[in-house]
């Protein structure tokens, strides 16, 4: 498994005991992209629009679903994200196999890109806050 370095904690064999953790917390699972999952977008600013008026707090939950290796995600800097400078994303932290959750730990914003398809929107900025 490629092992990330992210914030965020790539969830498998651990997950229950987080679901346990996290019980008293009212902790919200989210789909990247809703239906459309983590797909080359429709327009652009489609994932900017699925993010709006959602709220994301510590613990919860997010899926990134595609299908293995047509596309990925990575964490990038606010810098490269702006500009869609992917050359700093290392192989081992491009997630290019569906399925992959991520816990967020702390309030922090964090900027996902697909490397591939960066430039046609497919980004999105998740915003964790406190609570
Ligand atoms: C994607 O790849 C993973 C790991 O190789 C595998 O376990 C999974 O079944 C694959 N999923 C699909 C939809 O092919
Ligand atoms: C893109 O990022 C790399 C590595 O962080 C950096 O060396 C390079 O100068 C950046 N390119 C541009 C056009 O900003």
């Amino acid at each position: 498994m490629a092992s990330l370095n992210l914030n965020l904690v790539v969830v498998t064999t651990i997950m229950v005991a987080y679901t346990h953790f996290y019980a008293s917390m009212a902790i919200t699972s989210w789909v990247i992209g809703g239906a459309r999952g983590w797909d080359s977008p429709p327009r652009p600013n489609f994932y900017e629009e699925w993010v709006k008026e959602k709220k994301f707090v510590k613990g919860d939950y997010f899926y990134f679903i595609f299908k293995n290796h047509t596309h990925s995600f990575a964490e990038v800097e606010k810098s490269a994200f702006d500009t869609c400078n992917t050359t700093s994303i290392k192989d081992e932290d491009d997630v290019d196999t569906s399925g992959f959750m991520l816990i967020a730990q702390k309030a922090h914003t964090f900027y996902f890109v697909c490397k591939r398809h960066c430039k046609q929107g497919h980004t999105v900025v998740i915003d964790i806050k406190e609570s």
